[in-house]
């Protein structure tokens, strides 16, 4: 009998999907002789069934087109928003999965999907995962689809700000998507050639950064352009964090209900000031260097569109790769970029982990090197 494959998109969209799903479609079809059915909206489809053929014309035309034509949500299988309650509906997807009598489930998606993807493993599913997502942040893989497209987008950002900024001799500062991880602010913020760069794993010191700009403004340079990644926290913010962050741990470890509901309730506050966080950066650089400044926050421009050249290659590639590693019957593993190879990689090894900006990574070098400030 054929196998059958079940797919799912999950998290946020990016580019790159739907040549992933078209590269496991065609590959199955095709030289494996499989089948694939598909889920809409995530793991929400899952639970509830709703299906669709992956054949043919469905995986015609596809390549280039940006977005997932499954649908995707950031439903988490045991935290599932139904009616007005949050419950665990991990036992209704096992059931969808049982009645359909699938051989697999691919998931495609960043660290939340791999997490889900892991314990519905644990709970007897055949689980393949594909690494998707704009922040470059999935552990145990070099990279993931969708980052090129959105570097390029936020790249290309960079270089049109440059002209308006130089104009007006004003300090432009971008926000870059990337959730905790710099990945996608560093690798535009080199390519484009941004003064400042300013990413989670390095906490910023504001007089730093405004020194640094008001000595290019000695050097006859009228202008600055500083790419700050949407995670990026100064030293202060950073240290207020870290105390949250530990003293919950602390009140949980105590059993201290009031007091862990109290720094939660902080912490969610600061979180919420975190969100205008680059506007009070570019009001304080201003105060600082007496420089006129600017806001642009790319957002979700950054994840829309079509796929780049390298995205859609690196989504076939992973795509077509998890077809054959579930034709020869190898489950429970994330297909992962190794330098050249393509390697299956335990879930196990990959949920609940981050990858995020090694502080020897040589990107940091080359940016010091061309004189970027980091703002330490
Ligand atoms: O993970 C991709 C990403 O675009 C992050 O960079 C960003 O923090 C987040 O998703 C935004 O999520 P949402 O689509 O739920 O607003």
């Amino acid at each position: 009998m054929k196998k059958l494959i079940g797919v799912l998109t999950a998290g946020g969209d990016t580019p790159g999907l739907n040549a992933a799903i078209r590269g496991l479609g065609k590959a199955s079809g095709g030289v494996f002789d499989m089948e694939v059915i598909g889920f809409y909206d995530g793991f929400r489809g899952l639970m509830q069934n709703r299906t669709v053929r992956l054949e043919g014309q469905r995986l015609s035309g596809i390549l280039t087109v940006g977005g997932t034509i499954l649908g995707t949500s950031r439903d988490k299988p045991n935290k599932m928003p139904v009616g007005n309650k949050v419950m665990d509906m991990t036992d209704a997807m096992i059931g969808t999965y049982e009645n359909l009598h699938l051989d697999c489930l691919v998931c495609m998606g960043g660290g939340g999907t791999n997490k889900s993807a892991f314990m519905l493993h644990n709970r007897g599913l055949n689980v393949v995962t594909l690494p998707k997502t704009i922040d470059n942040d999935v552990a145990k893989t070099d990279i993931t689809f969708g980052f090129d497209t959105a570097m390029g987008i936020a790249t290309e950002a960079i270089d049109r700000l440059h002209s308006t900024a130089d104009s007006h001799h004003r300090i432009i500062v971008v926000e870059i998507m990337g959730h905790r991880a710099g990945w996608l602010a560093l690798g535009s913020g080199i390519a484009g050639g941004a003064d400042v760069i300013l990413i989670p794993e390095i906490p910023y010191n504001i007089e730093k950064v405004a020194q640094a700009i008001l000595q290019r403004s000695r050097s006859g340079k009228r202008f600055s352009i500083v790419a700050v990644s949407e995670g990026a926290m100064s030293d202060v913010e950073m240290a207020k964090y870290e105390r949250l962050i530990a003293g919950i741990q602390v009140a949980k470890a105590d059993d201290n209900k009031e007091e862990k509901n109290r720094l939660k309730a902080e912490l969610e506050s600061f979180e919420v000031n975190q969100q205008t966080s680059t506007i009070y950066l570019a009001n304080r650089l201003q105060e600082l260097t007496g420089l006129e400044s600017r806001v642009t926050i790319l957002g979700y421009l950054q994840r829309g569109g079509a796929p780049s050249a390298a995205d859609r290659l690196l989504a076939t590639r992973l795509g077509t790769h998890a077809a054959k590693l579930i034709y020869e019957g190898q489950y429970g593993v994330m297909v992962a970029v190794r330098g050249e190879k393509i390697v299956p990689v335990p879930l196990a090894e990959v949920a609940g982990n981050r990858k995020i900006i090694p502080a020897d990574h040589p990107w940091l070098d080359s940016a010091r090197n061309v004189g970027t400030n980091l703002g330490d």
